[in-house]
């Protein structure tokens, strides 16, 4: 197994074993595709005049504009996969984004993925407030107007679940599809006040080192922050994606902290106290830790590995015969930036480097796309991102043997497809 692309290899165009082309293709223009080296798109049909009828909708007058546009009623299969908790308690549990019906890298709000642990609060936005106080020299109370007259800043940053990819610890290998398995993951354009000009303002004194962040849900959610990452690119969010948080996300106001596992980035925020210790709360105690072979425990693992997956083709999809095809899928790094992504098709023998779509923002989705001519037989396809600390995503079996099976969070290992002569496209453990 090599740990480097493998050399250029009997074409120009291939780069690694079984099938994989230069990332160029996609980097100067699709259509440089066709008509190098034979290749041929698979999917258009030659156009005879007869197809070029003029359809129903082009002999009537459309529908008239519309308040709040929805999706097309064609598209009503794209939905959120609803996962509830205990029976008798609706509220708890979570919904996935189907990262296999989506493409680029920003989520529609309607899709970004839930998890709530008492359900959504009806929160009235005129009676809400949220309070910052412990040890700061000024305690100070917000109502969201006050909020919204501050100075704003607009980052695009995924948020991730440390609980996401959980089912990758299991010994078998699940049939379910990329979002059933890794859709605790979303990215937005996130605006929002800096938290470090609210800390300001209220004076945090010295030998203050954690912040206690508490949501008005009625599971008075909470986790602790490090001042040091409260002072960082902290955010209290009040907008994503243009329009004002979702009820499911915050409503009105959600802490986010970029890069660390979405737990924390707490919604519904209701009010921080600065601290010199952290809280110890339910969740992140009891909840949230990660469970080592010895049965001790890891408390306070914030940040999201480097991770990468192939989005398309992924489990369930179905191989409409030998050719060219775009593989694509997202990498993204609670570190920073994406600095590389490979992809396998020959099970991690040989690796091509994937072409990233701009912009590739710090702690963010990064789009990769590499071009693949199947020919029809077996194949197990693979992704590794490298981020720019030069973390690599580890194998699996790497991520066992370092932190056991007992885990059930920050699970980032290779994600691979196998791809079947008949064309089924399954999730295994290789
Ligand atoms: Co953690």
């Amino acid at each position: 197994m090599s740990d480097k692309p493998a050399e250029p290899a009997t074409s120009p165009e291939i780069v690694a074993g079984n099938g994989l082309l230069h990332r160029r293709l996609f980097l100067t223009q699709g259509a440089a595709l066709v008509g190098t080296g034979g290749l041929a798109l698979l999917a258009a049909r030659p156009a005879g005049a007869e197809t070029l009828t003029v359809p129903t909708w082009t002999k009537t007058i459309g529908a008239p504009m519309s308040g709040y546009g929805v999706p097309s009623k064609h598209e009503g299969k794209v939905q959120r996969i609803v996962r509830p908790g205990a029976p008798g308690a609706p509220g708890t549990g979570g919904s996935r984004t189907p990262l296999e019906l989506v493409n680029g890298t920003i989520t529609p709000a309607g899709l970004h993925f839930e998890r709530h642990h008492n359900g959504i609060p009806d929160i009235d936005p005129a009676q809400h407030r949220l309070v910052i106080h412990g040890k700061v020299k000024r305690p100070l109370s917000f109502t969201v107007e006050s909020l919204l007259r501050y100075p704003t800043v607009s980052r695009i940053q995924f948020l991730e679940c440390s609980g996401n990819s959980a089912l990758g610890w299991a010994r078998e290998a699940p049939q379910q599809s990329v979002g059933s398995i890794h859709g605790l993951l979303s990215c937005s354009e996130w605006t929002g006040v800096p938290l470090s000009v609210l800390l300001d303002e209220a004076g945090v004194e010295p030998g203050a080192a954690w912040v206690l962040a508490e949501g008005a849900d009625s599971a008075a959610m909470s986790r602790s922050v490090p001042l040091a990452k409260a002072l960082d690119d902290a955010m209290v969010a009040l907008w994503q994606n243009g329009e004002r948080i979702r009820p499911e996300q915050g409503y009105p106001m959600r802490l986010f902290l970029p890069g660390f596992e979405g737990n924390m980035s707490v919604k519904w925020l209701r009010r921080l106290q600065v601290n010199d210790a952290p809280t110890m709360t339910r969740d992140e105690t009891s909840k949230y830790s990660d469970l080592m072979p010895d049965g001790k425990s890891w408390l306070f693992t914030f940040t999201m590995g480097v991770k990468s997956l192939i989005t398309s083709p992924s489990q369930g999809f179905r191989m409409q015969g030998p050719g060219l095809y775009e593989i694509s899928g997202l990498a993204w790094s609670g570190a920073g930036k994406i600095r590389r992504v490979e992809v396998s098709a020959d099970g991690g023998q040989t690796w091509g480097e994937a072409a990233l779509t701009d912009p590739v923002l710090s702690k963010s989705l990064t789009r990769f796309r590499m071009a693949w001519r199947w020919n029809g037989g077996p194949a197990i396809l693979k992704s590794r991102a490298i981020d720019e600390t030069g973390a690599l995503q580890p194998t699996r079996d790497e991520l066992i043997t370092q932190r056991g099976e007992r885990s059930n969070y920050h699970y980032h290992g290779i994600q691979p497809w196998s791809i079947a002569a008949t064309g089924e496209v399954t999730n295994v453990h290789a």
